[in-house]
Parts: structure tokens; C-alpha cells; sequence
């Protein structure tokens, strides 16, 4: 079995205080429910430290957006290390989010050293995949989503994945309101477990893979009946509180 995961991408949204209302509105909602999923929230660097100080024990766990491919610590201006993360009380770490990959031109390798970083530190991956509207046309899905995949497979081994999230993302999805349909996004999920059951069935039935695009309360239970689909990654969403619940309802 596993435990839904339904995780929050605050982005570079919103303040300090913005960010805690939103955490004691959460935490009052979660108070109320019987919620069976797991629940992340992925605020900005600044905020990570104060936030996971008003978490305090509760029922959110806390991510960040990114971390540097550096190991260790060391002259690097500007990046965020994953031992530092998990010192203020990460854990979770997104690594290849479309918008890390596509405005700052990480590539699949870099995604992996981030990957293999974030491991090191204690952190669990979540390792975002996804192709544009472009190769979706162009029907390179499935290869796009493969090399992406591959870059960690390849260098690090399927092993990884014992303690790693894989978000689908496809591109075309992500803050358009135009959301894949539950069969789009089961394929690629589906095709998703397969590849890496090839190398091993009991880490692949393991494996969490989370949704993302677009993901609202409107559309998240018909996604999250998919047998594949164990979970969202939610970006807009997830900034309202009372609709963040309702998607976290529907993964429960
Ligand atoms: P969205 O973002 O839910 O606003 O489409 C999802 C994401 O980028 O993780």
C-alpha cells in the first residue's frame, strides 16, 4: 500500500506572514479530518526556517524548491545545501521541476547530481519529469519522460528510489488551468512504473508518484482514483487553504 502524498509548491509566492496563516489554516483543517494522505508544503528558502518552526510537530511535513548539486559546504554564492535544508527541518527536496529545468536550464544530469545530493543529505527527492505541449505533439512522451528517468537510473542505480517521490508534470499543465485527464495522466504514470519495475517490481510498486498540473478540487478526485496516481503535486492550489484541504480530502 501506499500512502498518498499530496505536496503544496508554494513557488516564489506570498510572505512570511502569508505563509504562516496559511499553515494555521492547514493545520486547523487537517485538525478536523480523518486525512489518510500525507501532506508537504514547499515554501521559499527565506521562509523555510520560521515555517518549520510554526509546523512544530504537526501534520505537515516541509520541502524546499531546490538545492544546490554542491556537496557539502564551500564556496558556492548563493546556493542552499542539502545538509542545511535538513538542518532546519526538511524532508523533502523538489529536484527538476519544469521551471527549474526550462528558465534555468538545468539539464537531466544536473537533475541527477541534485538528486543524488539531496539523498546524501537525508533528504527525500521528489524527482519532477514531464514533457512540453511540443513533444507531447510531436509523440516523444514516453522517450522524453525515459531520459529523464534514465539520468538517475543510469548514474545512481533503480535502488534510489526505495526512498524517492516521482512528480509526472507534463509542461503543457502547469499553472494553465489546462489540467491532463485522468487517462492522459494514468498512461504516463503507468508507463512511468513499468520502466522502472523492468529493473526492479518491488521498489516500482513502492514508488509514490504524484500528479501535477493544474491539479484543483474540482479535478483532484478523479485523478487520485487512478491506480497509478498516488498523490498531487500542487502549485496555485495549494496557496488557498480551504482548497488545498479539499484536494487533500480526495487523496485520503
Ligand atoms: P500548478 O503548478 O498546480 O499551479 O499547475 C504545479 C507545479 O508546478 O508543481
Amino acid at each position: 500500500m501506499r500512502t498518498p502524498l499530496v505536496a503544496g509548491n508554494w513557488k516564489m509566492h506570498g510572505t512570511l506572514a502569508s505563509g504562516r496563516a496559511l499553515v494555521g489554516a492547514l493545520s486547523t483543517g487537517l485538525a478536523d479530518r480523518d486525512a489518510a494522505a500525507e501532506v508537504l508544503i514547499c515554501p521559499a528558502f527565506p521562509h523555510l526556517a520560521p515555517i518549520a518552526e510554526a509546523l512544530d510537530g504537526g501534520p505537515l511535513a516541509l520541502g524546499a524548491q531546490d538545492l544546490s548539486d554542491q556537496p557539502g559546504e564551500g564556496a558556492f554564492t548563493g546556493d542552499v545545501g542539502g545538509a542545511m535544508l535538513a538542518d532546519i527541518g526538511c524532508a523533502y527536496v523538489l529536484v527538476g521541476h519544469s521551471e527549474r529545468r526550462d528558465i534555468h536550464g538545468e539539464s537531466d544530469e544536473l537533475v541527477a547530481d541534485k538528486f543524488a545530493r539531496a539523498q546524501e543529505a537525508g533528504l527525500i527527492p521528489v524527482l519532477c519529469v514531464g514533457e512540453t505541449l511540443e513533444e507531447r505533439q510531436a509523440g516523444t512522451t514516453e522517450t522524453v519522460i525515459e531520459r529523464q528517468l534514465a539520468a538517475v537510473l543510469e548514474s545512481l542505480g533503480v535502488a534510489v528510489l526505495e526512498h524517492a517521490v516521482v512528480a509526472y508534470e507534463p509542461v503543457w499543465a502547469i499553472g494553465t488551468g489546462q489540467t491532463a485527464t485522468p487517462d492522459q495522466a494514468q498512461a504516463v504514470h503507468s508507463f512511468i512504473r513499468g520502466k522502472i519495475a523492468a529493473q526492479d517490481a518491488t521498489i516500482a510498486g513502492g514508488l509514490r508518484i504524484l500528479y501535477g498540473g493544474s491539479v484543483k478540487a474540482a479535478n483532484a478526485r478523479e485523478l487520485f482514483a487512478m491506480t497509478d496516481i498516488d498523490g498531487g503535486l500542487v502549485g496555485g492550489a495549494s496557496l488557498k487553504a480551504q482548497e488545498f484541504l479539499q484536494i487533500i480530502e480526495a487523496a485520503s
